[in-house]
């Protein structure tokens, strides 16, 4: 049974915070334990580029937000953990896609839309400032999307026509070059409902926007409690009743504690707990679970190697998954190499760019082993012995159809984190070389 794939970006502009945390970090987390889930997290940095041009800015919010979703209990491992800018084959599928891509669609997007319409209000010329990467943004999203396949995307509601736009744009390349298959998967909007939409220090949705959040890690435990004691509450006394309902720090409260934690909190509210100590009493439940995952945020800000190492892996596993798609897409549109074509008129062998080799062999022992070499000779990863050549050739076969996630678990422990890169990597470009000979034979 294959797995559901589930798929979301991070936009990587600003510092995460409590309504991140509450909102997206931990459910998207808490989803991605589920067994019969594939999940791909990503940093969506080329689509920070769109809305910030601050070079400082971009990189120090993909380190925290990296870290954070690391500290945040985001097993790499398991999860497909990458940053998209790492991935070349998104913006080349981005560009195959806009090739496809109605202008009068992308008119009609939300984010274009509310730019041109505030310009028109102003009596400015509707496109004043607008640059082709705001208008494009739903293209390269889809190929986000579309690339790894995936079923299900997570977002907030404010992106569910991006991912129509993506079902529309998939559809429209799968009927045009397919030939009856379907390259892409149509994905579809998640929604989460029952996700807590956390208030502001001003009663409002928390939110960058209205620069009314708590921060989550930065500035540690006192930027906490300095936020917190900034809620804006009434001018009620302690020993005066509050009313819970709607109340900020009710609202926070009930974001992180169990159900008989915050209807305690609740009454002691009504029973007239004092606003300063029902602050103090806030930072104390929330500091319960932030604290520990605060900690591992310091280690891996003080350890960036660490962090660009997860990703760069991340990434060797996502393009494992993407390059041979991109292949099999470059021959659907009729990019395809020149040389094909002639000796496939001539009926003549097609000379190969050098790959990876695997190869079977019996050693003096009497058993049988197998070893993959990089195109340049050089040793991958070399078998342990086998009984028989049918069993070598089965567990090669294993290892040749995982995917980047399952490789990763099988050779845990059995070689470096950098050596499982150069492996998935080789294995990749093997899947991508028999996908292009299948496309190649399909088409005659
Ligand atoms: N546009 C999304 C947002 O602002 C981020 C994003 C980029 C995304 N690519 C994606 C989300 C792909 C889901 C899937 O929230």
């Amino acid at each position: 049974m294959s797995r559901t794939r589930v798929l979301t970006g991070i936009t990587t502009t600003g510092t995460p915070h409590l309504g991140n945390y509450v909102g997206a970090i931990r459910p998207a987390i808490a989803a991605s334990a589920d067994p019969n889930v594939d999940a791909f997290f990503f940093l969506a940095d080329y689509h920070a580029l769109i809305k910030c041009d601050e070079p400082a800015r971009i990189q120090s919010s993909r380190v925290q937000i990296a870290a954070t979703w690391l500290a945040a209990g985001l097993d790499p491992e398991r999860v497909h953990f990458y940053r998209q800018s790492d991935i070349p084959e998104i913006p080349e599928l981005t560009w195959l896609l806009t090739c496809v891509t109605g202008k009068g669609m992308m008119n009609r997007a939300h984010a274009y839309k509310a730019a041109t319409d505030a310009n028109e209000a102003a009596g400015e010329d509707a496109d004043a400032g607008v640059t082709m990467g705001l208008f494009s943004y739903p293209v390269l999203m889809a190929a986000d999307i579309l690339m790894f396949n995936a079923h299900k995307v997570p977002v907030g509601r404010d992106q569910v026509q991006h991912i129509e736009m993506a079902r529309d744009i998939g559809a429209r390349f799968n009927h045009l070059f397919g030939q009856g298959r379907s390259f892409f998967t149509l994905p579809e909007a998640v929604i989460e409902e029952s996700v807590a939409t956390l208030p502001g220090l001003d009663g409002r949705k928390m939110s960058k926007s209205y620069d009314n959040t708590i921060p989550l890690f930065e500035g540690g435990a006192k930027a906490l409690k300095d936020a917190v004691a900034r809620v804006v509450t009434d001018s009620r006394l302690p020993g005066e009743p509050k009313d819970p309902e709607g109340n900020a720090l009710a609202l926070i409260f009930d974001a992180f504690a169990r159900a008989d934690e915050a209807a305690a909190y609740r009454a002691d509210l009504r029973a007239g707990l004092g606003w300063g100590e029902a602050k103090q009493r806030l930072v104390a439940r929330i500091e319960r679970d932030v604290a520990p995952m605060r900690e591992r945020y310091q280690a891996y800000m003080a350890d960036p190697q660490r962090l660009e190492d997860i990703l760069q892996a991340g990434a060797a596993r996502a393009r494992a998954i993407a390059a041979p798609l991109l292949a099999e897409l470059r021959e659907a549109v009729g990019l395809r190499r020149f040389a094909d074509v002639a000796t496939r008129a001539a009926g003549m062998k097609v000379e190969r760019e050098a790959l990876p080799q695997v190869k079977q062999y019996r050693e003096a022992d009497g058993q049988f082993y197998f070893k993959l070499l990089s195109a340049e000779g050089q040793l991958l990863l070399q078998s342990e012995g086998y009984p028989s050549p049918k069993e070598a050739g089965q567990a090669l076969l294993r290892l040749r159809q995982c995917s980047g996630s399952e490789l990763v678990e099988a050779l845990a422990g059995r070689v470096s984190e950098a050596e499982r890169e150069r492996i998935a990597v080789a294995f990749g470009q093997l899947q991508a070389a028999e996908a292009e000979r299948k496309a190649r034979a399909s088409a005659g």
